[in-house]
């Protein structure tokens, strides 16, 4: 029997790997990883070309523009990927009838709730970054209806750049680390995330809508560098500061938790306590040294 293709685009993220590392795992499909080498996804006419070809049965959109404090002054890079490479690949994805898991971001809100944000809350972004993946959500979905998107928020993992691999390395540097004790929110371990998409694609992607995932919790990053420390073992001195004194070029939201029961109702999804997931990837990084 033929298997079931899975396009992954951006894989060589930090969610694609992940998804890559979990890939052998479900060996009833079959999946073709792109690199931005190796599709762009705001290059229409590559887009439709390799739909073309392919014929995957699903599309899982991990490509995107991430670094929030650059986009403040690379709008039309980040608008490109974020918004016109997303409503590509839905409109894509409509097209040859191919379900699309799409990523989104805590950061599409303006942090001024007190209580956790719900999918239908309304969005209203702070910086271009947010903006720009406001749109894509945007896109996507008026592309069509048979698309799942998964708002998810302070993604980190063994690969790539991250809060947690940058602390693991300032901690070995450093004697005193600064860090804001401000911004609250929810980790994500991309390994969970990546284990959580496959688990939509295995029930067929069957609820469409928007959806958020994060590691059980509410912390802010302070907390979050002290459980470094501590699960290190490090001497590292953790400082709480304000972001006031941490100045970024991108605003970030002060309050961005996600409220998950939805993904858990459709799904049966069960969300890691945050401090486990982290002990798991620290554990990882440690051992795989990188
Ligand atoms: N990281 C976070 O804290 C965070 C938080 C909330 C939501 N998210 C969302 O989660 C998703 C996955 O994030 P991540 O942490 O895995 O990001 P990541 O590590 O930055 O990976 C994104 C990947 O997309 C690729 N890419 C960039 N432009 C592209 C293009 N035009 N066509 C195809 N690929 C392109 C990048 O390639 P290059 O490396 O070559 O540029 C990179 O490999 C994204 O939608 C992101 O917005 C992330």
């Amino acid at each position: 029997m033929q298997k079931l293709k899975i396009i992954v685009t951006g894989a060589d993220g930090q969610l694609g790997r992940s998804i890559q590392h979990i890939a052998p795992a479900f060996d009833g499909y079959e999946f073709i990883f792109l690199s931005r080498a190796g599709l762009q996804v705001n290059d229409e006419a590559a887009v439709n070309a390799f739909f073309e070809k392919s014929m995957p049965g699903f599309c899982i959109n991990c490509a995107a523009y991430t670094a929030v404090d650059a986009a403040e002054t690379h709008v039309e890079e980040a608008f490109s990927v974020n918004a016109g490479g997303a409503g590509i690949l839905a409109a894509a994805c409509a097209r040859y009838h191919v379900k699309l898991i799409h990523i989104s971001t805590d950061y599409v809100f303006n942090g001024r709730s007190s209580i956790p944000y719900l999918p239908g809350s309304n969005t209203d972004p702070v910086s271009i970054y947010g903006l720009s993946k406001a749109k894509g959500e945007e896109l996507v979905m008026a592309a069509g209806p048979a698309t799942v998107i998964i708002r998810t928020s302070w993604v980190y993992s063994e690969y790539g750049k991250n809060f947690v691999k940058t602390m693991l390395r300032l901690m070995t540097e450093r004697e005193q680390v600064n860090v804001v004790n401000d911004q609250t929110g929810a980790p994500t371990y991309a390994a969970d995330l990546a284990g959580a998409i496959m688990r939509i694609v295995e029930a067929g992607a069957q609820h469409a809508g928007i959806y958020h995932y994060s590691n059980e919790g509410c912390i802010t990053w302070y907390q979050l560098a002290l459980a470094i420390k501590e699960l290190t073992g490090s001497g590292c001195q953790i400082n709480p500061i304000p972001s006031s004194e941490y100045p970024t070029p991108a605003k970030r939201p002060s309050f961005s938790l996600l409220d998950t029961a939805a993904i858990t109702g459709s799904y049966g999804i069960q969300m890691l306590p945050w401090k486990q997931s982290l002990e798991t990837c620290i554990r990882n990084i440690l051992a795989w040294r990188i």
